[in-house]
């Protein structure tokens, strides 16, 4: 009790110190306005803190990626995101102390504001680990392969985001066929779609989700759009970014990838995480990385990214690269599932494939599609053909068999259908 109270004095001195409070005003149950504040303390006043033994809780409000990359010990983690109205479950005395910081201090201010208008009264808030001068502790490698719900047809991200799992490609497609592809896969039940800067058409993408959103009455958050910003934009990406935010005119970017690799790709990548961590980008990811590239990339950066996206397909599997990616909580997505505009009739046109699709009374895409979905695989398939469009939605009426996955991988030839 004794010590608790030492403590309390010195984080009122620590406030002083700092000089610095933060307020905003809520109403309490009477009615009456009042003030709901928390203090500001530098990190170094935070450590001090710390070092008392006192019964404060540190909280850590980034997101499960970062907290895990490296976080103060002892440090609890409740992400900004899932604060809501209701005072956290872990936090239970509303007059504990509690430290709260984030990576630069901006998530960190949003969640001291919360709760000190949920009534905790005693919320020092320090910034960012960025500047720590403190001990980190790194969790134990806890990713996971990320598992696919098929019920949901969805994955649970490492950013904390649902994924469809099967959705739309638009590369090749002009402006109307790309709005009414997009239209027509947002009215068959579709929800994931994919552009790129580099595709020229992310006004259309961004024209055919809203006139769904109108039209068929789909709400933003069921939607899921991916973009990608092209090597030629790394040198200046907060530009990037901001015209494919201005481009797609939906609020916030699903996810953003780097296109491939290139010169600038690490700061282009640390621009995306200020944008993820101001909610315009909701999750990050890369595209064209292999074993190489992503062993040298991940420990420059700080948000691991939620997808890899590759060319994959029945006559190009990757099979060393994917389950590296996916053992490190990545999920991989495969661009060309069909083999590409214009080289579709070798592979919908396989005998392996045709026997298959012919037993289960699909079609050899169908079989394909599924064939990824069943290796943990995100497909986008392109089309701007309102049928193969449906059809390719149609993947979860039947399932291949050991021998049939077995079959198809022995398709595998290395064949790759285009290189970055
Ligand atoms: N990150 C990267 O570097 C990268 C590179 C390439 C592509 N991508 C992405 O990956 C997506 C998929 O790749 P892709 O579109 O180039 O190639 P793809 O999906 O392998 O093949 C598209 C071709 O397949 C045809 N097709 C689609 N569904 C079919 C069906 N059910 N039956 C028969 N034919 C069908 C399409 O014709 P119809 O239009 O007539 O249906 C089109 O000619 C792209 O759209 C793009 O979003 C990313």
């Amino acid at each position: 009790m004794m010590k608790r109270f030492c403590f309390l004095l010195l984080a009122a001195a620590a406030v002083l110190l700092a000089g610095c409070s933060s307020s905003g005003r809520v109403m309490d149950g009477d009615g009456m306005i009042r003030q709901a504040a928390y203090s500001q303390i530098t990190p170094e006043e935070a450590l001090e803190m710390m070092e008392k033994d006192n019964g404060h809780v540190v909280v850590d409000v980034r997101r499960q990626d970062e907290y895990d990359a490296g976080h103060i010990p002892g440090a609890i983690l409740i992400p900004n995101e899932s604060i809501g109205s209701d005072p956290p479950e872990e936090l239970p005395d509303r007059d504990q102390v509690i430290l709260i910081y984030c990576r630069t201090g901006n998530r960190s201010k949003q969640a001291a504001q919360k709760l000190a208008e949920m009534g905790y009264t005693n919320i020092y808030e320090f910034g960012g680990i960025n500047t720590w001068p403190g001990e980190l502790v790194k969790e134990e490698e806890t990713a996971e392969v990320r598992a696919f719900n098929f019920e949901n047809r969805s994955v649970l991200l490492n950013s904390g985001y649902e994924m469809p799992i099967l959705g739309l490609g638009t590369y090749a497609l002009d402006h109307d066929t790309c709005v009414n592809s997009v239209k027509t896969l947002l009215a068959n039940g579709g929800r994931l779609i994919d552009t790129a800067y580099m595709y020229g058409n992310e006004e259309a993408v961004g024209e055919g989700v809203r006139r769904a959103m109108v039209e068929y009455g789909i709400p933003r958050e069921e939607i899921f759009v991916i973009t990608k910003i092209y090597p030629n934009q790394f040198h200046d990406p907060e530009a990037a970014i901001d015209i494919a935010l201005e481009k797609l005119d939906l609020g916030y970017i699903d996810m953003m990838l780097l296109h491939h690799p290139g010169t600038d790709d690490v700061k282009a990548y640390k621009a995306m995480e200020k944008y993820a961590e101001a909610g315009k980008i909701h999750s990050l990811g890369l595209s064209n990385w292999y074993v190489e590239e992503l062993t040298s990339f991940l420990p420059q950066i700080t948000i691991t990214p939620a997808l890899v996206q590759n060319e994959i397909h029945p006559y190009y599997q990757e099979r060393d690269v994917v389950p590296f990616i996916q053992e490190k909580g990545i999920v991989v997505q495969c661009w060309y599932p069909l083999g590409g505009r214009g080289y579709t009739a070798d592979l919908l046109g396989d005998e392996t494939i045709r026997a298959i699709a012919g037993a289960h009374g699909v079609s050899p895409a169908q079989v394909i599609l599924r064939w990824d979905l069943q290796r943990g695989i995100v497909v986008i398939p392109g089309s701007g053909n309102p049928d193969h469009i449906i059809e390719n939605l149609d993947l979860f009426g039947f399932e291949l068999s050991e021998d049939e996955m077995a079959a198809i991988a022995a398709l595998d030839r290395g064949e790759k259908h285009d290189w970055y």
